[in-house]
């Protein structure tokens, strides 16, 4: 639904190359682009999403909207019985997004959320390091995701779209920090910058805590390129560069250091589009849907979290 860029470069052509996947239609608000994606995808196009839910051989969405479009037409495609595959963020606060889970719970269909770096195998071998005690016990967790302007009419300028930085590069840190710290945190502290005329917040940084362990995080879409984090150990340190936009055919470096020793493991390229749609389609058959409302609510109530603590 909707013929984004994350679609046509990285979400369609995934589900092209899985065969437990039909794309049956794209649609667009016009008929040129949904014209231009069905001949590049081999799909049907669809003009207006409407149209798009009211189609009975289509099973499940993948909504890549401006996030402040997703209320709307993730509500919509619940009421038409759809399970969906929604991009980050998936609302734009705590209270429309329990609303749209409840939804989905009431109506028994699936409600995801588009992280799809988490299902990447770079991650889950850091995970396996720790674990190893490679680095001793973990101390804290650094994080930065953040690039240079995006073009002036980019719907992450406008406020009515669900612009800002928080919804958009913000959301990755507060994920990655539950990924390797666990969902029971609070955001003890944080800041977000705004453009003034915009009404959109440029870049920000915040400070969570579970008690034991902490991550402060910082992001931002008015910045030098930064995509990593760091885990600092009482015996070392493990650094991941390119932790949540890594594009398949990509070859992740993970750096491991320690008292005078630095050492590169280059690890197997992987593509985290085709394991989250696989992931999807596993927790539809299967009827798992509970902890992705968890997982949605608990991102929610750290974004809310960040803009309550916010003391600029
Ligand atoms: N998971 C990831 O790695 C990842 C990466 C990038 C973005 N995202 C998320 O994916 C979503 C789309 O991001 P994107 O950068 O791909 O956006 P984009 O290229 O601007 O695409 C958004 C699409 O929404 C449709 N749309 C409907 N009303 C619109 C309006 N008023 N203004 C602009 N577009 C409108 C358009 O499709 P039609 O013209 O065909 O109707 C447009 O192509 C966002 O929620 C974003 O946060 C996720």
């Amino acid at each position: 639904m909707g013929c984004a860029n994350i679609a046509e470069r990285y979400m369609i052509p995934a589900i092209n190359a899985l065969e437990e996947f039909k794309l049956v239609a794209v649609a667009s608000r016009t008929q040129e682009t949904a014209q231009k994606f069905a001949e590049k995808f081999n799909c049907e196009a669809i003009v207006g999403y409407q149209s798009l839910l009211e189609r009975e051989d289509i099973d499940a969405i993948y909504l890549p909207l401006p996030t402040g479009l997703h209320n709307e037409w993730i509500n919509k495609s619940l009421d038409a019985g759809k399970h969906i595959l929604a991009e980050k963020s998936l609302g734009i606060d705590f209270h429309s997004t329990k609303a749209m889970v409840e939804k989905a719970q009431e109506k028994k269909l699936l409600l995801m959320e588009n992280f799809q770096f988490q299902y990447h195998s770079q991650h889950n071998y850091v995970k396996k390091l720790l674990t190893s005690g490679e680095i001793g016990e973990m101390r804290s967790f650094r994080a930065s995701f953040g690039f240079p302007p995006l073009a002036w009419n980019n719907f992450r300028y406008n406020a009515e779209l669900g612009g800002g930085s928080l919804l958009d590069a913000g959301s990755y840190m507060l994920k990655v920090s539950q990924f390797f710290l666990g969902s029971d945190l609070e955001v003890k502290a944080a800041d977000l910058v705004y453009d003034e005329e915009l009404k959109v917040d440029l870049y920000g940084t915040a400070y969570l805590t579970n008690g034991k362990l902490s991550s402060q995080v910082a992001w931002g879409f008015d910045n030098f390129y930064q995509c990593n984090y760091e885990i600092w150990g009482s015996k070392g340190k493990l650094s991941c560069e390119r932790a949540y936009s890594a594009p398949p055919g990509f070859s992740p470096k993970i750096i491991i250091e320690k008292q005078g020793l630095r050492t590169e493991i280059l690890l197997d390229s992987d593509n985290h589009f085709e394991n989250i749609l696989k992931y999807f389609r596993h927790s539809i058959l299967e009827q798992k849907y509970e902890h992705h409302f968890k997982e949605i609510l608990t991102q929610a109530r750290l974004i809310e979290q960040v803009k309550l603590k916010t003391s600029l």
